[in-house]
């Protein structure tokens, strides 16, 4: 079996608390008797994607085994990348392929520099395509930050990923995926989308409630939570198990949470 971890949502914002709930994960993660294979980070790993709020990303996402990431709607695709990635700046897309054993991992840049909302332009799908086609027969995992499909949260269902039966249409031909992964949700969420399991990973920082829940316009985050996280198997017959996991912070913050 494989087993990826999967934290999202880190909204990295200078603050001592957002990177106390990471590190209580990471700590979580690296003194597990069997470590994950590989980590992976679905967006909004900053809170306004400033190179301050990436070099304490950097700082408290440190792993001895993979980790892999990409942006979300909170995230600077220029500063990501040259202070996550140590690559040159630039606003392409921050599309990205990993082999971790007989896993295929693919990363989908669903931001729209500027914007709250998803959406996979024209480049990421010719690169999408051209990546599955140059993939080896093993399971695929696709992640990418937007939810594909309606979620039932008053919050992120006006900013989801637009278009998203171009994406189905995709997936449902290639019976190597095993499953889809996003964040953007703040929740532990299972669906299912063009025929496969869409699983979105709770935030480290904050939970956001469902229709039932929430209350707009004051009654929308939740700081109380402590941080969670998903696990997931991938089996030998392509089967994907997922496991939800929270953290305990046991009530220690260095600072109160937002008012
Ligand atoms: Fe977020
Ligand atoms: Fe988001």
């Amino acid at each position: 079996m494989i087993l990826a971890a999967q934290l999202s949502d880190t909204h990295f914002d200078l603050s001592a608390r957002n990177t106390e709930r990471v590190e209580a994960v990471m700590g979580y993660l690296a003194d597990l008797p069997r470590k994950p294979d590989v980590i992976l980070v679905t967006g909004d790993i900053t809170d306004s994607g400033t190179p301050e709020q990436y070099a304490q990303a950097r700082l408290a996402l440190r792993a001895d085994i993979p980790l892999y990431l990409l942006p979300g709607n909170h995230d600077d695709r220029a500063n990501f990348r040259t202070a996550l990635l140590d690559e040159p700046a630039s606003t392409t897309p921050v599309n990205s392929v990993h082999r971790v054993g007989a896993l295929t991992v693919i990363l989908l840049d669903s931001s729209i520099p500027g914007e709250p909302a998803g959406y996979l332009g024209e480049d990421t799908f010719d690169w999408l395509r051209a990546t599955l086609a140059a993939a080896p027969d093993g399971p695929i995992l696709v992640a990418l930050h937007h939810p594909p499909k309606h979620v039932f949260s008053p919050v992120v269902d006006v900013i989801a990923l637009a278009d998203p039966g171009r994406l189905a249409a995709v997936v449902a031909g290639d019976p190597r995926i095993v499953g889809i992964l996003t964040g953007h949700a703040h929740a532990p969420i299972a669906t299912i989308f063009a025929g496969k399991p869409m699983i979105t990973c709770p935030s480290t920082a904050s939970v956001l409630g469902g229709e039932w829940e929430v209350t707009l316009p004051h009654r929308v985050m939740d700081y109380a939570p402590d941080p969670a996280i998903a696990l997931h198997v991938i089996d030998e017959n392509f089967g994907l198990t997922t496991h939800f996991r929270s953290v305990a912070m046991s009530g220690l913050l260095s600072e109160p949470p937002p008012a």
